[in-house]
């Protein structure tokens, strides 16, 4: 226990209880285009569309105090005191006061004296909106007149710019009221990559403001802080408009509370397109919206679409398993984590500031887990991503679509491998491989407009033709400039390094293609594709395997990396789970491997991605560089790589081993283990890595919410533990669980149906099924424990039951439909 937060699981959020976490704690809050974050005492900032190029209000990353600022609230009473909600930034002490995030929505209660405070923040589903709810309520025996006071910093929206450029931008930009909106308007008319949609950026309140400033530092004050501004002290804003400076948006309404009786006041922080184009027509746009939004229970109406949305996001899936804190991470706080990085990918937290754009790879592995509860949302992003794909079939590695700059082309090992993954996760959903006949544009050759048109499928056979040309001396790819490991490329300095993670999960990516090759009948494909997974399995025995563990690759002259004679870096986890999702190896080496990372790699939070840490990476002319020991991709506990070890001992079926890596590094887990202080990051969203035993920092938790951790152990924890994982074929239920669960039961919907499936495990067995039946009609299990679509199609619900017993596992054939 700890006095930090708690969750309450009956309404999927978390209520924190102090406002100094150790690090911000934040939610997103988002509609699709309109996008915040905010923390658990207020910071954060709001973006439109791009955090780089549309961010409207800032957020200092990187200074003191952290965490601000943010959409702050005051709330003054006559004698002179105020405070807010969110307890910053006036950190006035308060009598109550939480802070709870849950899926889209963050609320803050709080109370100080008779005077209690609700504000709770979404962005409206159907505005580009963030909206501030405030309520207050009087609890005294006498009214009590308050000022409230909505405050929020307004950014130049060119990030960049701004960093370089804001001394001379900010005489390019103004505030002022807008009477036809009865909002402060912000125009900002500096240069901007996206001058056709740069929007008019307002602050309004539900009533009218009875004084209103668009002047940071008329309503902070000279060296005043956002904790103690002049405006609030004085009890009004004094009206002023920006012509030239540094913008804010403060909205001051007054309010009369009877006794017993609430106040509610809704701020509106949002954008009108266009404003740079014609600005008459944004203000009828922005007083169009706000003109609906005030409109009574609209606001109430945009609170329960954004709960709606949730709920069905959330009801794809549910189980009843023993474990708590993994049955709590597997229904609610890991579906809603891959919805963030589904829409940020790597890019924007409490220290990223957004410039990475999407990820190549990490956006593809992102809409794996996005791919099964929304494929049409994945079906989009894979449209998108194919377009940045060169006609040789390697991709960019990052893009930037929202900001219109060009792509970063460096060419890696693994980037364009992940396609198949993506598409196959869709196809699987779905059934339907057609989709796969619509038609992509490749990316010109210089990278500045669209080349040659294909079908989707040429595109992800092109991924294949590209690794073919680009297979090393040992018939294994080249790493290029790195594989998913951004820092292998250390070994490739002169271009004849290769990997063997990106063999083995270019064999992966061959599996998914026959898969889709077969269900497309495209015959010619899928003979070809056997041709080049045989040799690549050929290569990878040949070449990988160490003795006791499987090697991570060659540097230029085809020494082995990873190998028992190192020094550092003797052992690697990667090529040990991937043999396994892979597939390749003897059934024994595949075993083997696994006990190599249950032996050398484990600790109680989770595993390191390598061992021993090198004590500077890369010692290259006597000079150590890069991450310390026992960081990042140097030693960690690299939790992304934690989840392919989950599933390649799902795999194995070894059932508790599997389940106890999950479990030890779920967040709130982890921070129980080593410490809330030690950890810092937040309980309930997954990280990129924790700092390894190797360093003194052990424990800290790093890279919060943008990491591929996130998708990765939804899809370890929903398809290979719970072991409910769709493919062309059908649904297979192959769960894998401790032998002392003597059952669980899953929830999963499907192609429209509800499957109710209850695993009976009174055998105690880690895996193996016996007998599947679905409404009491049993399975012939012969080419695998797979409900095949005609069994639930027209159906609302289906009972399915699952007998497991010990069985003879077939061989491990990887990631695969058969
Ligand atoms: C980071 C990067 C990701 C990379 C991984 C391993 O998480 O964001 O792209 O694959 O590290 O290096």
């Amino acid at each position: 226990m700890n006095d930090y937060y708690a969750f309450d699981d009956e309404r999927r959020a978390i209520v924190v209880k102090r406002h100094d976490t150790p690090a911000p704690w934040i939610n997103y809050l988002s509609n699709g285009t309109m996008h915040a974050f905010v923390s658990q005492a207020g910071g954060g900032f709001a973006w439109w569309k791009s955090p780089v190029v549309l961010r409207l209000t800032r957020y200092r990353q990187y200074n003191l105090p952290i965490d601000s600022p943010g959409f702050y609230v005051y709330v003054r009473t006559p004698d002179g005191t105020y405070w807010s909600p969110s307890f910053r930034p006036c950190e006035t002490p308060l009598d109550e006061w939480s802070a709870t995030h849950t899926g889209g929505r963050t609320r803050f209660e709080a109370r100080k004296g008779d005077l209690a405070a609700r504000l709770e923040f979404t962005v409206a589903p159907d505005h580009d909106v963030l909206l501030w709810d405030l309520r207050l309520e009087n609890r005294a025996g006498a009214a009590v007149a308050c000022d409230v006071f909505a405050y929020c910093e307004f950014s130049q929206p060119n990030w960049e710019g701004e960093a370089g450029w804001g001394y001379y931008l900010k005489l390019q930009l103004k505030t002022w009221y807008e009477r036809s909106m009865d909002a402060v308007a912000y125009l900002y008319h500096g240069g901007h990559p996206r001058e056709d949609d740069c929007p008019l950026m307002f602050l309004g309140s539900s009533r009218p403001a009875d004084s209103y400033c668009g002047d940071r530092d008329a309503f902070v004050g000279q060296y005043r802080y956002e904790r103690n501004p002049v405006a609030v002290e004085r009890g009004a804003c004094g009206d002023v408009d920006l012509p030239c400076g540094q913008p804010c948006g403060a909205v001051h309404n007054r309010v009369r509370i009877t006794p017993g009786g609430s106040e509610r006041i809704t701020f509106f922080l949002g954008v009108a397109p266009g404003a740079l184009v014609d600005l008459e027509a944004a203000k009828r746009a922005g007083a169009e919206t706000l003109r609906t939004l005030r409109a009574s229970g609209a606001v109430d109406e945009q609170f329960a679409k954004v709960a709606a949305w949730w709920d069905e996001h959330w009801g794809v899936l549910s189980c009843d398993i023993p474990d708590a804190d993994a049955r709590r991470q597997i229904e609610t706080w890991t579906p809603l984590n891959t919805v963030h990085t589904g829409r940020y990918s790597r890019a924007v937290n409490t220290v990223a500031p957004g410039i990475r754009g999407i990820g190549f790879r990490d956006t593809c592995q992102d809409m794996l887990a996005v791919a099964y509860r929304k494929p049409a949302w994945a079906s989009g992003v894979l449209s998108y991503l194919l377009t940045q794909q060169f006609e040789d079939g390697h991709v960019v590695h990052y893009a930037y679509p929202e900001e219109r700059k060009p792509p970063l082309t460096t060419v890696h090992s693994d980037d364009h491998l992940w396609l198949p993954f993506v598409a196959h996760a869709i196809a699987a959903e779905t059934g339907d491989v057609s989709f796969l006949d619509a038609r992509a544009r490749y990316l010109a050759d210089d990278a500045a407009g669209a080349g040659g048109e294909a079908t989707q499928w040429e595109h992800l056979l092109a991924t294949v033709r590209f690794t073919e040309a680009n297979l090393g001396a040992l018939g294994i790819p080249l790493t290029h400039r790195s594989d998913w490991n951004d820092i292998i490329g250390k070994y490739n300095k002169r271009g004849r390094g290769q990997t063997v993670f990106a063999a083995q999960q270019y064999v992966v990516a061959l599996r998914y293609l026959i898969a889709i090759a077969a269900a497309r009948g495209d015959d010619e494909a899928r003979a070809w594709l056997g041709d080049c997974l045989a040799r690549q399995a050929e290569a990878i025995v040949t070449c990988a395997w160490d003795g006791a563990w499987w090697r991570r690759g060659f540097d230029d002259d085809l020494n082995p990396v990873g190998t028992h004679a190192a020094e550092a870096g003797r052992l690697y986890l990667n090529p040990q789970s991937w043999a396994v999702l892979s597939g390749v190896g003897s059934d024994d080496q595949l075993r083997v491997g696994m006990d190599a990372v249950a032996e050398h790699l484990a600790t109680d939070v989770g595993l390191k991605i390598l061992t021993p840490g090198f004590s500077g990476w890369g010692t290259e002319g006597g000079t150590p560089r890069g991450y310390g020991p026992g960081c990042g991709e140097n030693g960690a506990i690299f939790c992304h790589s934690n989840t392919w070890a989950i599933m390649a001992e799902a795999l194995l079926g070894r059932g508790a081993r599997a389940w106890r890596y999950f479990t030890q590094i779920i967040p709130h887990v982890a921070m129980r283990t080593v410490g809330v202080e030690r950890y810092r990051a937040e309980p309930y969203a997954w990280v990129s890595n924790i700092v390894g035993p190797e360093n003194d920092r052990h424990g800290w938790a790093n890279v919060t919410q943008v990491t591929g951790t996130a998708a990765w152990m939804d899809v370890a924890a929903t398809q290979y533990l719970l072991g409910v994982r769709p493919e062309i074929a059908g649904l297979r239920i192959d769960p894998c669980i401790p032998a002392d669960w003597p059952r669980c039961s899953v929830t999963r919907r499907w192609r429209g149906c509800e499957l109710r499936i209850e695993v009976d495990n009174a055998a105690g067995v880690e895996k193996g099924v016996a007998e599947l039946t679905v409404d009491g009609d049993a399975i012939d299990l012969a080419s695998g424990p797979i409900i095949r679509p005609e069994l639930v199609s027209g159906k609302r619900a289906v009972e399915v039951k699952v007998r497991l017993r010990s069985l003879r596992l077939p061989a491990n054939s990887g990631l695969t439909e058969h």
